[in-house]
This record gives C-alpha cells, structure tokens and sequence, in this order.
C-alpha cells in the first residue's frame, strides 16, 4: 500500500488515464476525490466505495475557476485535507496542418489542456501547504518532447504543461510541495480517434502511431497509472520537476 494515508485529487477521471490513476491510487491505500466534466465519474466513485475504497466525485470543467474550486474544496472537507493533485484532463486535436487549424480550436485546447492545468495548481499550493506539503502531478505528453507534424496546437499546450510544472517545482519546493508531470506517448485510450486526421481510416492510423513507438505497443493507462503512484509516493520524496517519459522509448 504505497499512498496509505494519502487523500487525492484527480481530474479527467472518469476515463482513460484518469481512471486508471483512480483505481491504482485506491488500491494502494489512497483516498481518491475524482473530477470531471463527464457525469460517469460518479459510477467509478461508486464502484471504487463498492470495492472498500473511499472515494467521491464532483462534475467540474477545469476551464472554470469557480468549478475547480468547488471541486477540490469538496475534496479537502471530506477527507479533511489533501496530500496530492493529479492535474491530468485534457482534450486532442485532430491532425491537421497548422494553417488549417481554427483559432476557436486551439483557444479550446489552451483552455482545457493549460488553464486547465494552471487552475488546478493554483487550487492545490494552499491546501497542500496546509497539509505541510504534497505532491503535484500534471499529465503532459511526449507531445512536449518530440513532436509530431499535424499537432501543433496541442504540442505546444503540453509543452506549456511541462514548464509550468518545471517552475511550480521551483516555487513550491520551499513549501515541501513536489511538482512532477508524467509524459506518455499514445495511449490506448478513448482520446485517442481524436488525433486521427478527418477521414483517415482508425484502424490504419493506429498502426501508424503503435509503429512510431519502439515497444510496439500503445501506452495503457496501468502504465501511467504505475507512474504516477511512483512520483506522487514518498518513493520519490526528492523527485520534483521531472517528466517522466513513458513511452515505450518514442523519446529516445
Ligand atoms: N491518449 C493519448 O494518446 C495521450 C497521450 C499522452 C498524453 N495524454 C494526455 O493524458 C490525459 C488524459 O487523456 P486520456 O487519454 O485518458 O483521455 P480520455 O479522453 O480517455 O480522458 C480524458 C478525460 O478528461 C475529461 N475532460 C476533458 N475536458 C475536461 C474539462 N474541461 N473538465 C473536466 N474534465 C475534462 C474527459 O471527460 C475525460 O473523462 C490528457 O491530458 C491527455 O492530453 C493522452
């Protein structure tokens, strides 16, 4: 039980990545408080609790200040404080050159991907600071390391992701607070049909990416879920301002 004891936020998690984080964190002994804009976060809480977890779950956009706010004040009063935020929600692109991509398009992806990830940060310092310290953990992407043409609106917001959480490292370390972000490469998600280019046959755009990839295989979301226990664990007590690559090598 390596997070026994340890009360959690995550967003985006009632699919995907988020969701594995959730039911990773419960079974190591975390409580875990789930948000999301998607309703169906409701029915992992539910079945997390089934299960002899503690968990909750609020409906939030992390777009919305007002939303994450509440959200995470609903957390802290129910397990009576927090130890980690898991800043993980995020949107896709669909792959398309740069000149043909709306602005509306990438304002949503800023907001969601990056402001998103802003707020949830901004929301965490003081109730972790009030816990003596935390752990912070922002879902980047290799998309920040080693970007593919046809996304450059949402390379650049996980690029953003992972300076944010470098200098949230720094800023924060002097309050015991670590900042760490996880970059996987694509995973086998829901997400990700939605960075296939308009038209593309799905099955021949999956192969596309599984090829790029040295493991031959899609990130799962018990990979990333392994991850993050790691960093947001007392494991990694002197670990902030990393981004963890797990990417079945793409980055090398
Ligand atoms: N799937 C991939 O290929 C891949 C690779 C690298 C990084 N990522 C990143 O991992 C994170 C999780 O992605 P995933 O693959 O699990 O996708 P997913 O679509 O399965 O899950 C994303 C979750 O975020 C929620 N969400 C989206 N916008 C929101 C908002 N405004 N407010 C609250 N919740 C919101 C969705 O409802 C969904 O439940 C994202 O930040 C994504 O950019 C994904």
């Amino acid at each position: 039980m390596r997070l026994q004891g340890k009360a959690a936020v995550i967003t985006g998690a009632a699919s995907g990545f988020g969701a594995g984080m959730a039911e990773r964190f419960a079974a190591e002994g975390a409580a875990v408080w789930l948000v999301d804009r998607d309703p169906g976060g409701a029915a992992l809480a539910a079945a997390i609790r089934a299960g002899g977890g503690r968990a909750g779950f609020s409906q939030a956009d992390v777009s919305a200040e007002a939303d994450i706010g509440a959200a995470f004040g609903a957390a802290a009063s129910a397990f009576g404080g927090l130890d980690i935020v898991c800043n993980n929600a995020g949107i896709p692109q669909a792959t398309m050159p740069l000149e043909e991509t709306d602005p509306a398009t990438f304002d949503r992806l800023f907001a969601i991907n990056v402001r998103g990830v802003f707020l949830g940060c901004r929301a965490a310092i003081p109730l972790l600071r009030a816990r003596g310290g935390g752990a912070i953990l922002n879902t980047s992407s290799t998309a920040a390391i080693r970007p593919r043409p046809g996304l450059a609106a949402y390379n650049a917001t996980k690029a953003a992701v992972s300076s944010l959480t470098r200098t949230l490292a720094l800023e924060a370390a002097p309050h015991r607070i670590r900042v760490n972000c996880v970059c996987p490469v694509a995973g086998d998600t829901p997400m990700l049909t939605g960075f296939f280019a308009p038209g593309r046959d799905p099955d021949e755009a999956r192969a596309a990416f599984i090829a790029t990839i040295p493991l031959g295989r899609l990130s799962t979301p018990a990979d990333v879920a392994a991850a993050a226990v790691y960093l947001c664990s007392d494991e990694a007590a002197m670990v902030t301002g990393a981004a963890l690559e797990v990417d079945g090598g793409r980055d090398v």
